[in-house]
């Protein structure tokens, strides 16, 4: 029994029926007028799309066969497409006959859509309706919200130069504000993160906001180098230095005036970081077997993706070092913590012959990244040198089989039975308690002949 006015999301909602039965349309005014929605009724596709392109329509419940001798279903997934194509965001339930449950699945896997075996239950027609509303709302706030970024995004690239960084989340809007933030001031910046984060990418930033962008940016990856190059390489030599050496300006020397980048910090040795600490402090160094010092006005940021405060624990990195760099922290997060990136990021890398299908980018999102943005960049380059097709679908993204989402146990009579019966036989409550799509629990119902009408 129906209760009237029982759910709010259905208060005053404009709701279109297409049915070329009077009697549906009858019944189903009778239901959602008592939810306090308002019912239009079309008797066929042609009135229906009238209606729609009338009036703006919260919801469509339409069936799959409008004449009495029309039992294949097709007129209703053509009417389905072409709701699709001039109303994207009109949530849509199918009525249909059990026979056509199929050709419902297949239609509604593109979302905002579900669908309902005929003769229909009416507290379950209004569930769906009610979810696939609530869906919509929750769609349409994810969406105002990527436009606030986007114009929060655009406003700051009026004012600062964001090195063509892409993203979307908070979480990175909130690090580069920082990043153009602190780039005027005369200290030095750690970046922290995992590989392939986009740590330079923000260095980047600030060295392009920075009061001396005009001056050299040197950037020295200290993971690349072999220990006792690393010294040579920052401060320079003198000739003879050691066996063979040249003399040769160092790196700091390079980027008087300017920026530099000491990527992958973590790997400098102890008396390096004596030498750093003293040139943080002072500005001073002596070239390596030189006597004569040196002073320099560089501008230091710091990336590395060791956890430093680990490494001062077990004494690999000197603490007064650390305190020096760290004067500010930006800490860049991993890109499985920031999934909002991972589509314009992915759309970003693709070459201009590409585009992605949706559920290649339902794939990517939720792939765990664990190579960060560089591992996204990888997969998207791969995928367009060796996709067959212009439209890269998720199979030739080739991702890694370790991150496809386990397959779920299948659960016996037994179990679905009870989640039926919990759910009061609501397919879709009790799929997802199962932990199974309603697909899959219909083909289980079906295999273990339990009838999947209440
Ligand atoms: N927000 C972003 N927008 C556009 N490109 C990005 C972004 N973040 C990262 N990239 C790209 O991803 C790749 C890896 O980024 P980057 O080199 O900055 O990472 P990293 O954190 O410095 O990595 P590592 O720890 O390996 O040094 C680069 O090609 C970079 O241009
Ligand atoms: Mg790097």
């Amino acid at each position: 029994m129906v209760q009237p006015g029982t759910d709010p999301r259905l208060d005053h909602r404009r709701v279109l029926v297409i049915d070329d039965s009077p009697a549906v349309c009858a019944a189903l005014e009778v239901l959602f007028s008592l939810q306090g929605a308002q019912v239009i009724g079309a008797a066929s596709p042609a009135e229906g799309l009238a209606v729609l392109q009338r009036q703006p329509v919260d919801l469509v419940i339409q069936d799959m066969n409008f004449r009495r001798e029309a039992t294949s279903g097709e007129e209703g997934v053509r009417l389905f497409h072409d709701i699709r194509s001039r109303h994207p965001d009109v949530p849509i339930v199918l009525m249909t006959a059990w026979t056509h449950l199929e050709t419902a699945v297949e239609l509604v896997k593109a979302g905002a859509a579900d669908y309902l075996a005929k003769p229909w239950d009416d507290a379950r027609l209004l569930t769906t309706a009610s979810n696939l509303l609530e869906l919509r709302e929750a769609r349409a706030e994810a969406a105002a919200l990527r436009r606030q970024r986007r114009e929060a995004r655009a406003a700051l690239e009026r004012r600062f130069n964001l090195c063509g960084a892409v993203y979307e989340s908070q979480a990175m809007h909130t690090l580069v504000s920082m990043a153009t933030q602190v780039a005027h001031a005369d200290v030095p910046v750690l970046i922290t993160g995992p590989n392939g984060s986009g740590k330079e990418v923000l260095a980047d930033i600030i060295q392009a906001n920075s009061a001396v962008r005009a001056g050299p940016y040197v950037k020295v990856n200290l993971g690349a180098l072999p220990g006792e190059l690393i010294e040579a390489e920052l401060f320079g030599t003198e000739t003879g230095a050691f066996t063979g050496a040249r003399a040769r300006i160092g790196r700091f020397e390079a980027a008087d005036g300017g920026t530099l980048l000491l990527d992958e910090l973590g790997n400098l040795a102890a008396a390096g970081q004596a030498k750093l600490l003293r040139v943080l402090q002072s500005g001073q160094f002596e070239r390596l077997g030189s006597n004569v010092t040196r002073t320099v006005r560089v501008r230091i940021v710091a990336a590395t993706n060791t956890d430093l405060r680990a490494a001062i624990g077990d004494n690999r990195f000197r603490e007064d070092l650390y305190y020096r760099l760290n004067v500010i922290e930006l800490e860049v997060p991993p890109l499985a913590a920031r999934p909002e990136d991972i589509v314009p990021l992915a759309r970003h890398f693709l070459d201009a012959r590409h585009s992605l299908a949706a559920p290649a980018e339902q794939a990517l999102e939720q792939y765990p990244w664990p190579g960060n943005v560089r591992e996204l960049r990888n997969v998207i380059r791969r995928a367009c040198l060796l996709s067959q097709s212009a439209q890269i679908d998720a199979a030739a993204l080739n991702l890694p089989a370790a991150a496809q989402q386990p397959e779920a146990p299948t659960p016996d009579r037994t179990a679905v039975e009870s989640a039926l019966a919990r759910s009061e036989g609501n397919v879709s409550r009790a799929a997802r308690e199962l932990g199974l799509s309603r697909q899959a629990l219909y083909r289980r119902m079906e295999k273990l002949g339990l009838k999947t009408e209440a």
